[in-house]
């Protein structure tokens, strides 16, 4: 399987400290059947900047580890970039990172309470500039939850998303668990990706999540978004399926 989204580099981001833990991430993902997986440290979240050059280097030390410990894990670049004003201009100074070789897809995050009021200029800035966001776990912001005909517009203008494994098998509660649902079932979601930062509670989950999609959704959803990790991982273009607006509000406690 592949995983596009992890925060498995030590010592970078709110993922593992050691190198130690970095390698009992990589056997815990190797275990859930994981092949490739994507470092996507945090950059620009208010806390953490890893920029373009910072995540090379690290990634390069980790393989080494990884090789020397024989543990079959293929590493592959990435930043879970948060969105900001000037996010085009750090592209053009060479920050930033996107998850395939033409420069195509970014994984992109939103604050977790609310959407910035330049948010869709600045997706619209890069969509133009034939740079795809792929906007992470929407289904865990509050302010898409409670209004989601905002993620159908971000997704009808050529956004792409991804869900977390976790959110599907109920880790974040029932009402993340339902809005995933409506979010997969409306055709608002490309990807799902573990997002993990330990071997426990924000660890492996993809089997079970794909157990959980299948069951409720039937094993072409599974395999939709297995074959867009692949399309990524080869760089070519990702699958897309007409989105579907979410008519009825979300209510609830988040
Ligand atoms: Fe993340």
């Amino acid at each position: 399987m592949v995983d596009i989204h992890c925060h498995i580099l030590p010592g970078i981001d709110d993922g593992p400290k050691e190198m130690e833990q970095s390698l009992n991430m990589a056997i815990s993902a190797v275990k859930s059947g994981i092949t490739h997986l994507y470092a996507t440290p945090h950059h620009m979240n208010e806390r953490y900047d890893n920029p373009k050059i910072t995540i090379i280097e690290s990634v390069r030390m980790f393989q080494e580890q990884l090789q020397l410990y024989n543990i079959p894990l293929i590493i592959h670049l990435g930043q879970e970039v948060r969105i900001h004003r000037e996010l085009l201009q750090s592209v053009e100074r060479n920050d930033i990172l996107t998850l395939d070789h033409r420069g195509k897809y970014l994984l992109l995050e939103l604050p977790s309470n609310y959407i910035p009021t330049y948010t869709m200029d600045v997706i619209y800035e890069l969509l133009v500039k034939e740079i795809v966001p792929i906007l992470v776990h929407p289904e865990r912001n509050r302010r898409l939850y409670e209004n989601p005909s905002i993620l159908f517009d971000l997704v009808k203008m050529g956004t792409l998303t991804q869900i977390t494994a976790g959110s599907i098998i109920g880790h974040f509660g029932k009402n993340v668990k339902k809005f995933t649902e409506q979010i997969i079932g409306h055709h608002l979601a490309h990807f799902i990706a573990n997002d993990a930062h330990n071997t426990q509670k924000r660890g492996f989950f993809l089997q079970n999540a794909f157990y959980t999609i299948t069951k409720k959704f039937g094993i072409e959803q599974t395999n939709f978004f297995q074959e867009n990790a692949h399309l990524l991982v080869r760089s070519e273009n990702i699958k897309w399926e007409v989105p579907q607006p979410i008519r009825k509000r979300v209510l609830g406690i988040f």
